[in-house]
C-alpha cells in the first residue's frame, strides 16, 4: 500500500493582511486563543466517556476490516445495492461514492467495478422518483441497506414498506436475503424489523448522530460493498485525529479553522460559508458538509438557554462550473461570505490538450496545457478575484483524492464542528428543528400519540384573498 499522505491547509487568504479589513489580525486570534483551548480540552476530555461519539470512530480499524470482509462475500449475485434512508443517513454515502470510485461508476461493465453492484442512494419520498427505482430495479438483483439512526424517520419507514413490499411478493421467505437494516442496537421499529425477519443488520453506535455517522456502519457499508477501501478511510480519519492532537490553534488544523470561521461569523460579517470544491468527486462531499454544518450550528438556544439564534449559512459550489454561476455574486456581492476551496494536487487522470488546425493560430494558446492546468488556473483566477475583492478564503487540499484523504477530511470537518460547538456555547449534536418537522409529519400521518398538535396543524387559519 503505498504511504498516505496529508491534506495540506493554506490559510494564507484568511488574513487581513492579504485580504483587508474582512481577514483577521493576530489580534483578533489572540481574542479567542483561550477559547479555543477550552474548545479542545473540553471535545478530547480525558474521561472518555464524556467525548462526543464520533471521535472513536477514528479506532475502529478492525469493524472496519469486518465490514470489507463481509462486503466481498455477501456482495456476490447482486447487480445492485440500494440505500434507502435520508440525511445524514444518506448523504455520506453518497459523498463517498463520488469521491472514490469511478466518476460512471453505475455505467461501466461489472468487470471493471470487480463485480461489484452498482450503488442507487434513494434520499427523497418523491413518488415519481421512487416510482422509477421500482420500474428499473428488480428485487431479484437487488439488495437493499435500510438505515436510520431512530429507525422512525417516515421517509424512511415509507421505502422500507414500500421496497420490503415489493421484496416480499416478489421472493416470498428469501426476501430477507436481499435486505440489511442499519439503525440503533436495540431501540426503534427497525430494530424489531431486523429481529422478526432474521435479516443482516449493522449498528449504529447510541452515541453518535446522524450527520457525524458517515464512519460508522450508515457510510461504511456501501462503501464496502462497491469496493471502496474503508479500512483506509478509518486510517485516514485516524491521522487526522492525531495530527488535531494540540490546543494550539497554528498546531491543529481543525481548530484554527473553526476559530477563523467562528471570528469571521461574529466579528465580521460572514453568514454564508461556501465551500467550494474544485473537484466533480470532492463535490458531494460539499453537500454532506451542508448538512453537518447547517444542523449543528443553526440553534435558537445556548446551553445557558439563552435566545442566540446562532449559525452561517452552508453554500456548496463547484468549480469551474459555478465560476460561470455564482462567482459574480461572490465578488461582487454584499461580503458576508468566506471561501474554502476544495483542490486536488494530483487528479486520477489528466488530459493533455491538443493542438487543433480549426482554432486559428495565436488563439490556440490552450494547446499542449492539460486539463489539470486549465482547472488549477481556474482556481487560482476565482481566488484572486475574490482576493482582490476583500473576501477571505483558504484551501484544503487533497494531494490526491484516496480513502485515506476523504477519511482525514470526514473527521477534520466533524472535528471542527465539535469545536465550534464550545466556541458558540451550544449543542452542536441535537436537531430540535428538524425533530420539530417529524413530529408535524406524524401528526398529519395520523401516528397515534400526535393527535393534539394534529389538531392544532389543522385549525392553521389561511387567508383566501393572499392566494392568487
Ligand atoms: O443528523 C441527523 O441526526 C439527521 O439529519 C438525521 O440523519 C436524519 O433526520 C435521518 O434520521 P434517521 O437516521 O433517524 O432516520
Amino acid at each position: 500500500m503505498s504511504q498516505a499522505r496529508e491534506l495540506a491547509f493554506d490559510f494564507n487568504r484568511f488574513y487581513a493582511d492579504t485580504v483587508g479589513p474582512m481577514g483577521l489580525s493576530e489580534n483578533d486570534l489572540d481574542g479567542v486563543r483561550t477559547l479555543a483551548h477550552k474548545a479542545h480540552e473540553q471535545v478530547f476530555a480525558d474521561d472518555l466517556s464524556q467525548r462526543p461519539g464520533f471521535i472513536a470512530l477514528a479506532d475502529r480499524v478492525e469493524a472496519a476490516q469486518g465490514l470489507a470482509a463481509e462486503a466481498a462475500v455477501h456482495r456476490k449475485g447482486f447487480k445492485n445495492f440500494v440505500v434507502l434512508g435520508i440525511g445524514g443517513s444518506a448523504l455520506g454515502n453518497i459523498a463517498l461514492q463520488t469521491a472514490l470510485n469511478h466518476p460512471f461508476y453505475n455505467l461501466l461493465p461489472s468487470a471493471e467495478r470487480a463485480d461489484c453492484p452498482r450503488l442507487f442512494v434513494l434520499d427523497n419520498i418523491d413518488p415519481d422518483f421512487l416510482s422509477g427505482a421500482l420500474d428499473v430495479l428488480p428485487p431479484e438483483e437487488t439488495l437493499y441497506n435500510v438505515i436510520s439512526k431512530s429507525g422512525q424517520t417516515a421517509e424512511t419507514q415509507a421505502q422500507f414498506m414500500l421496497f420490503g413490499r415489493r421484496l416480499e411478493e416478489r421472493l416470498g421467505p428469501r426476501a430477507a436475503e436481499h435486505l440489511i437494516i442499519t439503525t440503533d442496537v436495540e431501540k426503534g421499529p427497525l430494530r424489531t424489523a431486523a429481529d422478526a425477519l432474521g435479516c443482516r443488520s449493522h449498528v449504529i453506535p447510541a452515541d453518535v448522530g446522524g450527520r457525524f455517522s458517515v464512519l460508522t456502519p450508515v457510510g461504511l457499508v456501501s462503501a464496502a460493498y462497491t469496493g471502496i477501501d474503508v479500512v483506509e478511510l478509518i486510517e485516514g480519519a485516524a491521522m487526522m485525529r492525531d495530527r488535531c492532537s494540540s490546543g494550539e490553534m497554528m498546531k491543529n488544523p481543525a481548530l484554527f479553522y473553526a476559530a477563523a470561521q467562528y471570528l469571521f461569523n461574529c466579528h465580521k460579517g460572514a453568514m454564508i460559508s461556501v465551500l467550494f470544491a474544485y473537484s466533480q468527486r470532492l463535490k458531494d462531499l460539499a453537500d454532506w458538509y451542508r448538512q453537518l454544518l447547517a444542523e449543528s450550528l443553526g440553534k435558537r438556544f445556548d446551553l445557558d438557554g439563552n435566545e442566540v439564534f446562532t449559525g452561517v449559512t452552508p453554500v456548496k459550489a463547484l468549480g469551474v462550473t459555478d465560476q460561470h454561476s455564482q462567482v459574480q455574486l461572490y465578488a461582487e456581492g454584499p461580503a458576508d461570505k468566506t471561501f474554502t476551496f476544495l483542490p486536488v494536487e494530483e487528479p486520477r487522470s489528466s488530459r493533455n490538450i491538443p493542438g487543433d488546425g480549426r482554432i486559428p493560430k495565436g488563439q490556440d494558446y490552450l494547446a499542449g496545457s492539460t486539463l489539470a492546468d486549465l482547472f488549477a488556473a481556474e482556481l487560482r483566477g476565482t481566488e484572486l478575484a475574490l482576493t482582490e475583492a476583500g473576501r477571505p478564503s483558504c484551501r484544503i487540499v487533497f494531494p490526491e483524492v484516496s480513502a485515506s484523504a476523504v477519511g482525514q477530511f470526514f473527521f477534520m470537518m466533524e472535528l471542527h464542528i465539535a469545536y465550534a460547538g464550545v466556541l458558540y456555547n451550544i449543542n452542536p449534536f441535537d436537531q430540535p428543528g428538524v425533530e420539530a418537522g417529524k413530529k408535524a409529519t406524524f401528526a398529519l400521518m395520523g401516528r397515534k400519540g400526535y393527535e393534539e398538535l394534529r389538531e392544532k396543524i389543522l385549525s392553521e387559519k389561511t387567508r383566501p384573498d393572499r392566494i392568487l
